[in-house]
């Protein structure tokens, strides 16, 4: 299939065009590398031995997607480009608004214009807001998101199902994924943020390699097991196959709403002792205050995805940290 990745230069995007290619796909990228490197692309060339095409270009340009859509005859779209900082989003909801909302909106009318109706879609576990219990199922009511960054996410599941309901020619697939940490073992592509990261993973990786100082942990007093957060961390390998899974799926059209998690909840305390345990190398860490818009545990239920895509997480939370470190290591 010719697939057109947004934000396929970013982390998740990089992990799923390297089986998309290796399953024989023809990948298109578009990324305006705000938060990647044009790099990825020779480093998915070596992983796969074939090169993706490459636009530098944002998803707001309408032109530019326009171009794309006319070259290259795309079959279906994976749509990663957004921005997803949860802390940030707080202090930004215009730039995230636009980006995200307008930049969906955008994409969706340049693939209508040109007849692709088959879209997945990165929605994300904040679209449950703070959930009622855990582990969090796909039928939980959605809706009162913590930060703008979420709300993006639920307003735009929101309107691709309004989509359906106008033209049931369009096949989309709503993936909210829990928490993706690790790199692919080449150590050729991970998660490498522009800048200072948000995310806990990066961060710590940076604080074993001696960039960062130490780590702060945002908060302790949350009514969790040692009171730090719970999240489903998730190799991004195995969340990069759930895409693969879906689109062998999507034969129908039809809104399909997946859980991409692991099922298992830990804390960040237990992520440390875990990346400890699996590298050798200690975390310094303070407890910090807690930070705007987070919540204490956020797990999923994600038998879903495995009854009806035959699709389940496989690594363990050992072999994320120890492939996020090798990944660390290794740039
Ligand atoms: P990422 O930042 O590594 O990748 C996103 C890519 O999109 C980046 O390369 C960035 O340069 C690009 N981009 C952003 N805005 C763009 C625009 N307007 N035009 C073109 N390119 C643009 O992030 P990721 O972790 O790979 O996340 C991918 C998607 O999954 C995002 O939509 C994110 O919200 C969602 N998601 C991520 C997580 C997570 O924890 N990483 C969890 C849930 C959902
Ligand atoms: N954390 C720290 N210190 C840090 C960074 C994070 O203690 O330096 C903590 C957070 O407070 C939270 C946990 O680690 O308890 C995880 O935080 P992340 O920033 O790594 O991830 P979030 O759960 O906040 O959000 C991530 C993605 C979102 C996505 C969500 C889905 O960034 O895009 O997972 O669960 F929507």
């Amino acid at each position: 299939m010719r697939i057109l990745v947004t934000g396929g230069t970013g982390y998740i995007g990089s992990h799923t065009c390297v089986q998309l290619l290796e399953r024989g796909d023809e990948v298109v990228i578009v990324d305006n590398l705000s938060n990647s490197k044009e790099i990825v692309v020779s480093s998915i060339e070596k992983i796969t031995g074939k090169r993706p095409v490459f636009y530098r270009a944002d998803i707001l340009d309408r032109e530019a997607l326009d171009t794309i859509f006319t070259t290259h005859g795309i079959e279906a779209v994976i749509h990663f480009a957004g921005l997803k900082a949860v802390g940030e989003s707080v202090s930004k909801p215009l730039e995230y608004y636009h980006n995200n909302i307008t930049g969906t909106l955008t994409l969706l009318d340049v693939m209508r214009e040109h007849n692709c109706f088959k879209l997945v879609f990165s929605s994300s576990a904040t679209v449950y807001g703070t959930p009622a219990s855990v582990p969090i199922r796909e039928d939980f009511p959605t809706g009162g998101t913590t930060n703008p960054y979420g709300t993006t996410k639920l307003y735009l599941e929101r309107i691709l199902s309004d989509l359906f309901v106008s033209d049931d020619r369009w096949s989309i697939a709503l993936l909210r994924y829990f928490n993706p940490i690790g790199a692919h073992e080449s150590c050729l592509i991970g998660d490498n943020p522009n800048g200072i990261p948000n995310n806990l993973m990066p961060y710590v990786t940076r604080v074993a390699k001696g960039t960062l100082p130490q780590l702060s942990i945002y908060g302790n007093d949350y009514p969790t097991h040692d009171g730090t957060g719970v999240r489903d961390f998730i190799h991004v390998e195995d969340l990069a196959a759930g895409h693969i899974a879906v689109l062998n799926h999507m034969t129908d059209a039809g809104v399909r709403v997946y859980n991409l998690g692991t099922g298992v909840g830990y804390s960040v305390l237990d992520l440390v002792a875990a990346f400890e345990r699996a590298t050798g190398i200690k975390i310094p860490y303070r407890i910090a205050d807690r930070r705007p818009g987070d919540i204490a545990e956020c797990w999923s239920d994600p038998s879903k995805a495995e009854r009806e895509l035959g699709w389940k997480a496989q690594r363990t939370l050992e072999e994320m940290c120890r492939s996020a470190w090798n990944f660390e290591k290794a740039n």
